[in-house]
């Protein structure tokens, strides 16, 4: 009988923490929706670019699938106080990033994370890419592809490569690592509209893994 209750009392303490997530996912989507972040984003996938033209129209990245996309307490900090993840202003090859992103109060930043939270893609296969500094990654990253023309990385005590596209010297702490993969395995479902090269094709499912674990172990200070 005595773990009958506990058994009930636990089961309707779950359905209880998934009430709560669900209601500030709920009070996430109004604090969006006044603060405007609306628009610059949207928030209903899939995704809706079919042109170029489309890709210049946008104000800010899509967040359809922020839910697969980020590290939930990473994305609770940058709302709250963020910071440039890309070096150049958006759609922008020659100004730089004027890092005057609209900030959240923390009250509203633990809500709106949890809306961002609930927005996922099912093209992202969880548990697939653990973040490893395999040597076959690296030279992937650093030598046989061109990643690092176009993406900084931490290499040592400073941060190398090219800027035109986002920085990915946290990429450890602020990316799904099973995100990484399915971006370069799918990139017809989160950029239809290529403004990085597609590496369907020019890369092996096992490099892909490689590559995205290699990713996934950047961390800002190593
Ligand atoms: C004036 C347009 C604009 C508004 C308003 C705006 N954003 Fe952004 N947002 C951007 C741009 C541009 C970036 C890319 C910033 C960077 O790379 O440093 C961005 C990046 C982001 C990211 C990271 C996305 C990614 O894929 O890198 C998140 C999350 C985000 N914004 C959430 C919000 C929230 C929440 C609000 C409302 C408080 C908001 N934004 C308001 C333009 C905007
Ligand atoms: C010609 C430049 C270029 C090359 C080469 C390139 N990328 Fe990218 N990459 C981009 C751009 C631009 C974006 C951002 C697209 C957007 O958000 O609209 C991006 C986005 C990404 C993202 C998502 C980052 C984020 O925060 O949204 C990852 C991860 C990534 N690239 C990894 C790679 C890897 C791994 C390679 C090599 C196999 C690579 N890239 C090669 C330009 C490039």
């Amino acid at each position: 009988m005595k773990t009958v209750i506990i058994m009930l009392t636990g089961l309707a303490l779950a359905g209880l923490s998934v009430d709560n997530a669900r209601a500030d996912a709920a009070a996430g989507k109004a604090a969006f929706d006044a603060n405007k972040c609306n628009e610059c984003h949207y928030t209903d996938g899939p995704a809706k670019e079919k042109t170029i033209d489309d890709v210049l129209a946008k104000k800010g990245p899509e967040l359809w699938y922020a839910g697969s996309k980020f590290n939930a307490d990473w994305l609770g900090g940058w709302l709250a106080d963020p910071k440039p993840i890309r070096l150049l202003a958006y759609n922008s090859l020659k100004e730089k990033n004027p890092g005057d992103h609209p900030k959240l109060a923390a009250a509203d930043a633990g809500s709106v994370r949890d809306f961002l939270m609930s927005l996922t893609s099912g093209d992202v296969e969880a548990g697939k890419v653990k973040a490893k500094k395999n040597p076959k990654g690296k030279l992937i990253f650093t030598k046989k592809m061109p990643c690092s023309g176009c993406h900084q990385y931490p290499d040592k005590d400073s941060a190398k490569g090219g800027i035109s596209g986002p920085s990915l010297v946290e990429a450890g702490v602020r990316l799904n690592p099973d995100w990484i993969l399915a971006y370069l395995l799918h990139p017809s479902v989160f950029k239809p509209v290529k403004d990085m090269p597609n590496f369907v094709g020019l890369l092996s499912d096992k490099d892909m893994l490689n590559v995205s674990r290699f990713v996934a172990s950047f961390q800002p200070d190593k």
